[in-house]
């Protein structure tokens, strides 16, 4: 396999760059293999250790291969094109809401259990935890009894505030009084709760774009705007931009995901948080910042969130347990460093209080450990299945096809060719039986029409495949269509 050179002009990192890169090419090293450990390599290599070092970081840049903590450099799945850095140089408008009813005919997809489900971001269903948190749900019921089916207080069950506290300080060391944390009805409703707390009617909200469009539906039921504000498939949002639209706008609050942003699985580096937070304390502008994927990086690292970044910023800091471990507990939380009195009086007045058992249950299911433990071996699934569908996009969608590369989560964000309708695709894989999330309803300007998010959240089956197959097949006969101005026969897989 090596032939090093030792005498010649070319350096000793790029030779071993070169080998490695041959031998991927070669199919010699396939896709998930894993490189030789830098000690053999420099053995076999007659190079030193940083020398291989510096190779595979090169590699790992060039995106041809990827470290593994504690476990070394692997072969990347062969992927299609990255996506596209944007580059806006004016703010946009604040706009209300647009495309209500195709997101419902999302939901109808997401909710028919006959279909290919690769429209759901549910990410803990690719490996569920269901005969541990059943375990624990005993164990509560044979403890507890009578109480467990009674009423929780406000802010929750401080049994499980205080393991979300905890959790925190063990995953990034960083003190939360449980008494700043209030349990709510998951994710969505500590959303609500957030935004309720910090604007009203008429006021205008800055998301990323794209976005969730769960929080794009609470602002708009709320009566406020949203304006977006531009997002980097590798930073999240854009700085320059966000300042540029807070000098533009009168921005009461910014809504952003940190972590893992839906849908484009980005994560704000840490230098870029800091600053988030600097530009935001300057204005006295409140963050809301929707953390519910923060647990599900592949490589099990957990940035911190930006609340945790600054002294003065007023900040809501919004997790779940629906990603991680069971969406239909309905249990999420807040972290409110300032608000926490006016966010127990909204949760008073809107559900008085979640469900008791659920927070019990999960309560245990933390104490116990098996959180973590699920956690652990939860993430790789996630990346296998991230690699795949990466992998069967690449195969079978057209060559000018672009994707995400999500570090963590469960979807992958496709920008088709600019002739295709996500709206008619997603139409069309209804009828062959598969969900998808078309591009429109992450924004509320049209700005994804040919985009779509596909879900990899899920145990993967044949049918995953067929699925990701068909949508490949049939975006090439849409592409096909417009020039020949007819559209393609329906069908199923
Ligand atoms: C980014 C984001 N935030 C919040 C939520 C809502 O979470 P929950 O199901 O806990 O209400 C979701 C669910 O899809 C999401 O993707």
């Amino acid at each position: 396999m090596l032939s090093i050179d030792k005498q010649g002009d070319t350096f000793l990192y790029r030779q071993v760059i070169d080998l490695i890169a041959e031998n991927i090419d070669s199919g010699t090293l396939r896709p998930g293999d894993r490189l030789p450990s830098l000690r053999k390599m420099s053995k076999t290599a007659g190079v030193s250790i940083p020398t291989v070092r510096q190779a595979y970081v090169e590699l790992e840049r060039q995106r041809r291969v990827e470290s593994r903590p504690q476990s070394g450099f692997y072969v990347r799945h062969r992927a299609g094109n990255d996506l596209v850095r944007p580059t806006r140089t004016k703010a946009l408008k604040p706009v209300p809401l647009s495309g209500r009813s195709l997101m419902e005919r999302v939901y109808d997809g997401v909710n028919d259990p006959d279909l290919v489900p690769l429209g759901i971001a549910n990410p803990c269903m690719a490996r569920p935890a269901a005969k541990t948190l059943h375990r624990s749900m005993k164990r509560v019921m044979a403890r507890a009894e009578e109480r467990s089916l009674g009423y929780a207080s406000t802010l929750g069950e401080p049994t499980l505030r205080r393991q979300i506290a905890w959790h925190y300080l063990d995953t990034i060391g960083v003190q939360v009084e449980p008494e700043r944390i209030c349990i709510t009805n998951g994710g969505q409703e500590a959303l609500l709760l957030a935004l309720r707390a910090v604007a009203s009617a008429g006021d205008v909200i800055a998301v990323e774009t794209p976005t969730y469009h769960g929080l794009l539906e609470l602002i708009d039921s709320l009566g406020m705007l949203a304006v977006e504000v531009e997002t980097c498939p590798e930073e999240g949002v854009t700085l320059a931009d966000l300042v540029r639209t807070l000098d533009e706008h009168p921005v009461k609050a910014c809504m952003f995901s940190t972590t893992l942003g839906n849908p484009l699985g980005v994560t704000m580096p840490d230098d870029d948080r800091r600053r988030l937070v600097r530009i935001l304390e300057e204005r006295d502008i409140p963050l809301i910042e929707d953390d519910v994927y923060g647990d599900l990086r592949f490589d099990g690292s957990r940035p911190v969130p930006a609340q945790f970044l600054g002294r003065k910023l007023r900040a809501l800091t919004c997790g779940s347990f629906s990603k991680t471990a069971a969406p239909g507990y309905r249990i999420g939380w807040i972290v409110a460093n300032q608000d926490i009195d006016e966010i127990a009086r909204l949760k008073r007045a809107f559900s008085c209080s979640s469900g008791f058992l659920q927070q019990l249950t999960l309560a245990d299911f933390m104490a116990s450990g098996d959180y973590q433990r699920h956690l652990k071996a939860l993430r790789p699934v996630l990346r296998r299945n991230a690699e795949r569908m990466a992998a069967l996009v690449a195969e079978h969608f057209p060559a000018e096809t672009r994707t995400s590369r999500p570090l963590g989560g469960s979807v992958l964000w496709l920008e088709l060719d600019r002739q295709v309708s996500a709206e008619t695709l997603f139409d069309d894989a209804i009828e062959a039986g598969i969900s998808i999330a078309p591009g429109h309803i992450f924004s509320p300007c049209d700005c994804y029409k040919n985009f779509i998010r596909l879900s990899f959240g899920h145990p993967w089956d044949e049918r995953t495949d067929e699925a990701i197959r068909w949508l490949g097949q049939r975006v090439s006969q849409l592409v096909a269509s417009q020039a020949n101005g007819r559209h393609p026969k329906k069908g199923r897989p």
